[in-house]
């Protein structure tokens, strides 16, 4: 190395390569053979001569060659992790699961960004307190259902997204409905259909409304939870949070003169409570404006038919509720 330009290209190369590499290390990215490579680089000083003997033996040429490597690798895997969100090689569970019509382009670009993202900070809406994953979470002026929807897309806000669900289960039924259902997440049928209350427990829904002379196609159902967890668990409180916005943003559009919560996690959730479905079933809570009645959820009902009479008490009073305010309105 004679030229003195040379020499403080190369210093400038080797002073790159060593922030690269720390910078690496504070990513994680694994298999850096950083004691060989980066060794040398402290050595380095100003002489022209002590540069010459800093440069990389053959040696750490090749751990820094493997660390090169290395990268290249974490980026191909992360660019397909982002590719997956829609390659049709994906199982059924993640690729075209939405029962929306999100643009699956569009979600992938948005996933591409949320590592990056920071979630915006909890906010106070019409119907409570949200605590956004990410700005799409958030409600818009004038916005209509199939905005929640879009916005919901093929959901990876919370673990639930990748533990075996087929569909995203959104709300559904009249949008201009006195009553909503609020249950706790979609079981096996939701999750094959991407409905909400079709399977047994949703039979047993069917009969509710009907003995109260309503039909489904007067309510508005929806779920805290819109995909599947595992074995039918209970959602965990985070994955609760996370969900929860969308269905605020539902009910404030449709704004019910009554929401059922159906079973204790569904109104812990919604009521933001600590009591317990026993103790609130049959009362009356107000929620920002809205009456919420607590009462057993449907699938509790068909494990201990003995409670079905306390449920028809709680739905008696809704019914009587309604029948009042729709006097009042004449
Ligand atoms: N149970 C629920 O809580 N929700 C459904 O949609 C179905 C069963």
């Amino acid at each position: 190395m004679s030229n003195e330009s040379d020499v403080k290209e190369l210093l400038s190369l080797v002073t790159d390569a060593r922030e690269y590499l720390s910078y690496l290390r504070e990513l994680g990215v694994e298999g850096l053979d950083v004691t060989s490579a980066e060794q040398p680089l402290q050595e380095l000083s100003e002489t022209d001569k002590r540069l010459e003997a800093a440069l990389p033996s053959s040696s750490q040429r090749a751990a820094l060659e493997r660390n090169a490597a290395a990268v290249e690798r974490a980026s191909v895997e992360k660019i397909s992790e982002t590719d997956s969100l829609k390659s049709p090689a994906l199982p059924a569970s993640l690729a075209g699961a939405s029962s929306s019509n999100v643009d699956e382009t569009e979600m992938a670009t948005r996933k591409k960004k949320f590592p990056d993202e920071v979630p915006p900070a909890p906010q106070e809406t019409l119907f409570g307190e949200v605590t956004p994953q990410d700005i799409e979470s958030l409600p818009r002026a004038d916005e209509m259902l199939e905005d929640i929807w879009n916005d919901i897309g093929v959901c990876m806000r919370c673990p639930l997204c990748c533990q075996g669900r087929s569909k995203v289960v959104n709300s559904e039924g009249n949008r201009k409905a006195r009553l909503m259902f609020v249950g706790e997440a979609p079981g096996a049928d939701e999750d094959a259909q991407g409905r909400p209350f079709v399977g047994r427990a949703g039979q047993l829904l069917n009969k509710i409304i009907e003995a109260i002379g309503m039909s489904r196609e007067d309510v508005f159902i929806g779920n805290v939870n819109r995909c599947r967890p595992p074995q039918n668990r209970t959602p965990t409180t985070q994955e609760a949070a996370i969900c929860k916005p969308f269905l605020l943003r539902e009910i404030a559009i449709v704004r019910p003169d009554v929401i059922v919560v159906l079973g204790n996690t569904a109104m812990k959730n919604l009521l933001d409570t600590k009591e317990g479905i026993t103790k609130l079933r049959g009362k009356f809570q107000d929620y920002r404006g809205i009456k919420v009645m607590p009462t057993f959820h449907p699938a509790y009902l068909l494990r201990d038919p003995s409670k079905k009479r306390e449920a028809w008490d709680d739905m008696k009073k809704v019914r009587d509720y309604l029948k009042g305010r729709s006097q009042k309105a004449e």
